[in-house]
This record gives structure tokens, sequence and C-alpha cells, in this order.
């Protein structure tokens, strides 16, 4: 790896994705891009720079499109900086069909932002996603590692307030 994009990764983060790359054949290093990005990510105040994912790329003998295909492929990487809480507000099908629109523009109201927007203090990201897998109690809303389910503006509103 050159100096330069190295430096880019700290020693912890480098250290990190050695762990995960030993998890996988020595031949498929790449195996442990999601962790990386991830593992650079939370370094990074949520979101990734070109230079980052070209880092990353260089770390685990990657081309670099194939870094930005994923990144671009999973709701879970930013390429803009965003706030200390991205609310991911599903709208899919099952989420759709339980009026997560209400959720969405309850949220927009009372942040005054609207999707992919990130609130005046740094505080909230809005962002709508694809199906989280949690259509049985949809609507849902994932927030970091966190699910809220059978969401309610009431629910949406204690949420924030805890958040906050
Ligand atoms: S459609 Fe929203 S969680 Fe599946």
């Amino acid at each position: 790896m050159s100096e330069i994009k190295k430096t880019l990764l700290s020693s912890a983060a480098q250290e990190s994705i050695d762990r995960w790359m030993k998890r996988y054949p020595a031949d498929q290093k790449r195996s442990a891009v999601l962790e990386a990005l991830r593992i650079v990510q939370e370094e990074n105040g949520g979101w990734l720079t070109v230079e980052l994912m070209d880092a990353v790329a260089e770390f685990l003998e990657m081309a670099p499109i194939a870094v930005y295909e994923i990144v671009s492929f999973y709701s879970m990487y930013n390429v803009k900086p965003v706030g200390r809480y991205v609310l991911n507000v599903c709208t899919n099908i099952s989420c759709m069909l339980s009026d997560s629109e209400r959720i969405v523009d309850h949220i927009k109201k009372r942040l005054e932002i609207g999707i992919n927007e990130t609130t005046a203090d740094g505080r909230f990201t809005l962002r709508e996603v694809e199906c989280l897998a949690a259509c049985a109690a949809a609507p849902a809303m994932q927030v970091g590692k966190k699910y809220y389910e059978h969401l309610t503006p009431d629910k949406v509103d204690a949420i924030l307030e805890e958040l906050e």
C-alpha cells in the first residue's frame, strides 16, 4: 500500500480489517470489504470519502470501482456527511401499505428537513430505504443498530426525544 493511502486508514482500523481478513482464505481478502467499509465509515463520523474508499480498495487489493459499486448498492454506507442519527425509514411495499408515508411526512415536519437532509444541529439525517426485513412489524425504521417497529407519529416523537 502506498504511504499516502495508508495514512488514511488509522492503525486501529487496519488492525480491525486485518482481523476480518483472517477469517477468509488468503486469496479472498475482498470478502472483508463490507466490514472494512463499516469500520472506516464509523471512524470517519458516519460517511466515506472517495479517498477512504480508495484506501480500502488498496488495502484489500480490489479495484476501486468494485468498492464504489458496493458502497452505492448498500444503504448502510454514506458518501456525504450525515447527522449523528440516521433515520432510515422503510417505504417499501409492506411499510407503504402500513402508511409509512405518514411517518416520513411527520418526521419531515417535525425536524424541518427533507429526504437525505440533515438537521441544522447535525443531529438527524432522514433517509428512505428499501425493505428492512421487518415487514411483519411495518411501518419500520432503523437507526444505527436498532429497529423501531409498528411506528406511529406518537411513537416517532418519543423515539426522537429519546435520541435527542
Ligand atoms: S417493507 Fe418495510 S420492512 Fe419490509
